[in-house]
């Protein structure tokens, strides 16, 4: 089985985003001098800061050395003047407003679609660069949609210091997981169709969801009525279809962003996908089976060559012993899980393969993926 190359984090918000993001110790055990924290870097904002995405944010800033010369902790007027201890200093949550933005080169978002609507453009105006976490622009005309391993020359010519605003939209969590296998072997033999399952974890829901799953466990093991604010049913020991508004053409919403997110970060129209989008009663991680079908063959041996070499994924797929990705080996990782890796059998030759994905949504579902982009734009 392979090993997870990304560094493990030192620290890290609480599962349920509690505000407490230390600053980082060296690996051997001190506190090393941090270097993020620089004049001529850019002054950022985090939109949404108290959320489950958004406490993310603050890991990724820090366990990747994101340099920023200032930062701004931005919510909703319900966590105004809550108290954030980051990287060794001490910060207030300001309420968000129009004027947030004055001075901010770089916003990451992750404040709901209907926040993202009413302010992404009004920090656009004001020269900042948004990163934006929610579908509110993903598909945009003329909005990048990117994931770096996948589409970086979709924000080409967008950076920092250039004077001008911009948006970018990060995809939905289920797409970027999906595509970041999916990717390296589309590039070989060109992907025709793919059929995508998921089983999604309650952290995609955000921290409310994340806490409602542990209070359910809690109450259903003591005999108790579980209480069903979130999902308005039972999750703990349950799954059920996600949660998202089901359309008129009976796919649900989540279904339909993997559909058309894939194509436009494919740039291929023709890119025929469906989707079975679930939720299961997993804390944190979505899981994914995804079925391909190929232009140009492609056999199991060289996909998992493929797979091995390409950027941010781990290949776990060790039939002797049955181990394969699971949400709680990636839970809080970096890289995106790989496994039964296997031809599909109903596919004449080697046009099909079935492979089963794992990925730390809030992480490179969300958070990292954000931060990555914004690494691009200095
Ligand atoms: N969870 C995921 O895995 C995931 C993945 C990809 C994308 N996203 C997207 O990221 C966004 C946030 O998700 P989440 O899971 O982090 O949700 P969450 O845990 O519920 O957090 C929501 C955040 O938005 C803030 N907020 C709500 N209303 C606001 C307002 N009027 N003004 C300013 N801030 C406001 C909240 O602040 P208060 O604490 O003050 O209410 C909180 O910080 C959503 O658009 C979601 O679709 C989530």
């Amino acid at each position: 089985m392979a090993a997870f190359t990304n560094q493990q984090l030192h620290y890290r918000s609480d599962l349920f985003g509690r505000l407490r993001i230390p600053g980082p110790k060296s690996r051997n055990g001190p506190t090393r001098v941090r270097m993020s924290l620089q004049e001529n870097a850019p002054s950022l904002a985090v939109v949404g800061v108290t959320g489950a995405v958004g406490q993310e944010f603050l890991s990724v800033l820090a366990d990747r050395d994101f340099p920023y010369r200032s930062i701004k902790m931005l919510a909703s007027k319900r966590s105004a003047g809550q108290r954030i201890s980051f990287e060794d200093r001490n910060y207030e949550v300001e309420e968000l407003t129009a004027d947030s933005f004055d001075g901010i080169d770089i916003a990451l978002f992750s404040a709901g679609g209907s926040i993202s609507k009413q302010f992404g453009p009004i920090a656009v105006d004001r020269g900042t660069i948004v990163v934006d976490n929610s579908s509110a622009f993903r598909m945009v005309d003329g909005v990048p949609l990117v994931i770096p391993e996948v589409n970086p020359e979709a924000m080409d010519g967008i950076k920092v210091g250039n004077g001008k605003g911009a948006l970018i939209a990060n995809p939905n969590c289920s797409t970027i997981i999906c595509l970041m296998a999916a990717t390296p072997l589309h590039r070989h033999s060109k992907v025709i169709r793919m059929v995508v399952s998921t089983y999604q974890a309650a952290s995609g829901a955000g921290a409310a969801a994340m806490r409602e799953l542990e209070l359910q466990t809690h109450e259903v093991l003591e005999g108790k009525q579980p209480t069903c604010d979130i999902f308005q049913r039972q999750y703990a020991f349950n799954l059920f279809s996600h949660n998202s508004s089901v359309l008129p053409n009976g796919y649900n919403e989540e279904e339909m962003k993997l559909v058309k997110e894939t194509r436009k970060i494919w740039n291929d129209s023709n890119v025929r996908v469906t989707a079975t989008c679930i939720r299961v009663p997993v804390m944190r991680a979505h899981a994914e089976s995804v079925n391909l079908q190929f232009e140009k063959p492609l056999d199991e041996d060289k996909a998992r060559d493929i797979l091995k070499n390409a950027p941010g994924l781990v290949v776990i797929d060790d039939r002797a012993s049955n181990n394969f990705p699971t949400p709680l080996e990636v839970s809080k990782k970096d890289d995106v899980a790989v496994g039964r890796i296997r031809r599909d059998v109903s596919q004449e030759g080697n046009h099909g393969l079935d492979i089963f994905v794992c990925g730390d949504q809030i992480r490179k579902g969300a958070a990292l993926n954000a931060i990555q982009i914004a690494e691009m734009l200095l």
